[in-house]
C-alpha cells in the first residue's frame, strides 16, 4: 500500500479505517491493491470524510468487482446499480434491521457492498458488523464436524421488509431461494466461516423448518456475539465496504423518538452492490 494511507484496525473483532486517501479520484493499481488487501484482512473498511456523486461511488465500487442490481429495489436514475436506504424522520420502520447478509437467497450471493453516508442523525443510526470466521472458528470441535456437512436454504420471504421498502420494482419478495453449505470456505483467504443468517436462512436441507429452527437460532446467536462485532458510526460522507461472504451486518433500530410516534432522525445511504459468487 502506498505509504500515505494508514489502516487502523476498529476493533480485536473486525473492522478498520483506512486514513489518508481521497476516493474521487482515481487510484492507482497499487493504492487498490492495498485497499483490497485491508478489506479481506478487516472484513469491513471504512473512509472517512468522502465527497463523492454516484457515479464517483460507483467507479470506486466497480474496482472490487462488476456492480449488480437488486432484484426487488429499484436503483438511482441513470444508476441502477446504486440504491438508496431512506428513512424519514417520522418512520419508525428500520430497513435492515435483523442480522443477515445481502441477498443470501440467490445463488450468487453479492460479495460485498459499498455504502455511502449521504445523511445521517447526529446520534445512533449506526450499523452492526459481525466477523463470521471467528464465528465458525470458536464453535467446538463437535459441532464444526456436524455442521460441516449440512446445507441451508434461504428464502427472500423469510423475512418481509422488501414487502414495504420504498422504490420497489415492481415485484415484492416473490419466494426466491437457494441452497448453500452452511459453512464456506473464502475464495481468496481459505478461511472457512458460517453461512447463515437471520433474514433468509430458513432451515436445512432434509430437515424441516421446526427442526432446523433451534440449531439455527443457537448458530445466530453465536455469530452475534457482541466480542464477534463492532459498529460503524456513519458521519456525513463515510464510505464503508464490507466482504459480504464472511460478515453479516444489521441496521441498529435505535431511533426511538418515531418508534414513539415522535419525531426521530432523517438517514439516507447510498449502497453499491458488487455482483455475487456461488458461495462454496
Ligand atoms: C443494509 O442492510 O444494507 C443496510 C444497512 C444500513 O442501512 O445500515
Amino acid at each position: 500500500m502506498a505509504s500515505e494511507f494508514k489502516v487502523r484496525p476498529m476493533a480485536g473483532s473486525l473492522g478498520a479505517e483506512i486514513a489518508g486517501v481521497d476516493l474521487s479520484k482515481p487510484l492507482s493499481n497499487e493504492e487498490f491493491s492495498g485497499i483490497h488487501q485491508a478489506w479481506l484482512d478487516h472484513l469491513v473498511i471504512y473512509f472517512r470524510n468522502q465527497d463523492l456523486t454516484p457515479e464517483q461511488h460507483r467507479n470506486f465500487a466497480l474496482r472490487f468487482s462488476k456492480l449488480e442490481e437488486h432484484p426487488y429495489v429499484e436503483g438511482l436514475d441513470g444508476i441502477p446499480e446504486i440504491i438508496a436506504i431512506v428513512k424519514e424522520p417520522e418512520e419508525y420502520k428500520n430497513w435492515g434491521g435483523p442480522w443477515h447478509a445481502d441477498v443470501t437467497f440467490k445463488e450468487e450471493p453479492s460479495i460485498g457492498a459499498a455504502l455511502y453516508a449521504r445523511e445521517v442523525p447526529d446520534f445512533g443510526g449506526d450499523t452492526g458488523f459481525a466477523n463470521m470466521y471467528l464465528a465458525y472458528e470458536t464453535l467446538s470441535d463437535g459441532m464444526k464436524a456436524m455442521i460441516d456437512r449440512l446445507e441451508a436454504i434461504h428464502d427472500s420471504t423469510g423475512y418481509d421488509y422488501y414487502n414495504t421498502f420504498r422504490s420497489m420494482k415492481g415485484k415484492a419478495a416473490v419466494g426466491d431461494r437457494s441452497t448453500h453449505p452452511v459453512v464456506i470456505t473464502h475464495p481468496e483467504t481459505g478461511r472457512k466461516a458460517l453461512f447463515v443468517n437471520r433474514s433468509y436462512t430458513t432451515h436445512f436441507k432434509d430437515m424441516t423448518v421446526a427442526e432446523s429452527k433451534p440449531l439455527i437460532d443457537f448458530l445466530c446467536d453465536h455469530a452475534s456475539r457482541i466480542e464477534f462485532t463492532t459498529r460503524l458510526h456513519w458521519e456525513p460522507g463515510t464510505l464503508g465496504v464490507w466482504d459480504n461472504r464472511v460478515t453479516m451486518h444489521c441496521a441498529i433500530d435505535d431511533d426511538f423518538a418515531a418508534k414513539n410516534g415522535g419525531t426521530g432522525f432523517r438517514r439516507v445511504m447510498h449502497r453499491a452492490t458488487f455482483a455475487g459468487q456461488v458461495p462454496n
